[in-house]
């Protein structure tokens, strides 16, 4: 019996060992290290806890609501980790919209025309509509458009959006912070040819997208940069790209501009107190990269919730929290609605809505 336990151990040891190794040497996991930025001083407030007093829509019914968007009609919908796109009615009941499968689905918009537009981390851009769902692009320049992450609609049709990452997928997206190396781009979609093009590439995580007031500019958030970069889509900088905002107090997610021409940025906590050392060390970082599930423990995005209002101008404006996730973590995004937050969660089985005071 003991010697059979010995052996069983050593197996385990031996296969431990050999797959470690494996990943140390050949893995095609290669990270850079990564400096983590100095957070502006503007930035840091003090944490007020706000969103701990959230009113919790759809409680137990929304599993993971990443995204968030409201139609003409004020009708609010999201996808959820189950593959369905739920939607809130006027009257505060919320139906079950339209499956559409897989737990893969990220940013949602709604064109113009009123169809849903969501993004797909396995398919691409999907266009949902009353009676089919419909894939709109999945391959730009030959290759498939694997991590799609969130999209807007523009008024001329086009749709822009972010590609996380070309390496890394949905479920292991913690390798793509950790690796620090950029495998992010913008895409458009350009429905009236039904071409998709590369606007940016080599972003770190493009995540968040949306467009300014004017639609002259859109914002493209790279989370692992702590950072929102501004693309100039009119006028004579038409194609050229600036910082809008970085030394961030978290890693940017969804963007989502508010009726005064602001912009709300749910930030991820992508380091864990204590641990921030593994984030310029390779050796801990390939050792997490054997060990994908320690990630967890590394990368705080459970323990807090953070958005923030920033002006156009690209100065903060507000800042609201859950410094100990103790009502909302992993938030990451916030639309304002007729004078309401609406937050979304992937550890959330709610959207968390916060009335804002009117000055
Ligand atoms: C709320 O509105 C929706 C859409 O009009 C309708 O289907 C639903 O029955 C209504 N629910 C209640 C409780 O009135
Ligand atoms: C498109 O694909 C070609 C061939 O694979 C490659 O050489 C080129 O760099 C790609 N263009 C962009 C913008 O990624």
């Amino acid at each position: 019996m003991a010697l059979k336990h010995y052996l069983t151990s050593s197996f385990l040891l031996a296969c431990l060992l050999a797959y470690s190794c494996q990943i140390f040497f050949f893995s095609p996991f290669s990270p850079d290290p990564l400096e983590l930025p100095p957070v502006s001083s503007s930035f840091l407030l003090p944490p007020n806890n706000q969103l701990q007093g959230v009113i919790k829509l759809g409680e137990g019914f929304l599993k993971g609501p990443e995204a968030i968007c409201v139609d003409k009609e004020g009708i609010l919908y999201t996808a959820t980790r189950d593959g369905w796109i739920k939607r809130l009615h006027r009257n505060g009941s919320w139906e079950n919209w339209k499956m559409v499968k897989g737990r893969s689905l990220l940013g949602i918009t709604i064109t113009k025309e009123g169809d849903v537009v969501v993004c797909d981390t396995e398919e691409g851009l999907l266009k949902v509509g009353e009676n089919v769902v419909s894939v709109l692009t999945s391959h730009v320049n030959g290759s498939r458009i694997r991590f799609a992450d969130d999209v807007i609609a523009a008024s001329d049709g086009s749709l822009y959006f972010s590609v996380a990452s070309t390496k890394y997928e949905l479920h292991n997206w913690y390798l793509d912070v950790l690796e620090a190396k950029p495998h992010g781009q913008l895409l458009k979609y350009d429905p009236s040819s039904g071409e998709t093009s590369i606007l940016l590439d080599d972003l770190c995580f493009a995540n968040g997208v949306a467009l300014s007031q004017d639609q002259h500019y859109l914002v493209v958030c790279e989370t692992w940069k702590f950072r929102c970069l501004k693309y100039w889509l009119e006028g004579e900088n038409k194609g050229q790209t600036e910082i809008f905002i970085d030394h961030l107090p978290g890693g940017p997610d969804n963007i989502n501009l508010a009726p005064d021409g602001s912009f709300w940025i749910a930030l991820l906590e992508l380091t864990s107190e204590g641990l921030e050392f593994v984030h310029t060390s390779k050796a801990s970082k390939k050792f997490l990269a054997a060990f994908p599930k320690l990630t967890k423990l590394v990368s705080g995005v459970h323990r807090k919730a953070m958005v923030v209002n920033v002006a156009a101008d690209g100065n903060i404006a507000k800042k609201f929290d859950d410094s100990n996730g103790k009502v909302m973590s992993f938030v990451t995004t916030a639309l304002e609605f007729e004078n309401h937050l609406y937050l979304g969660s992937l550890n959330s089985d709610f959207i968390g809505k916060l009335p804002l005071k009117v000055a």
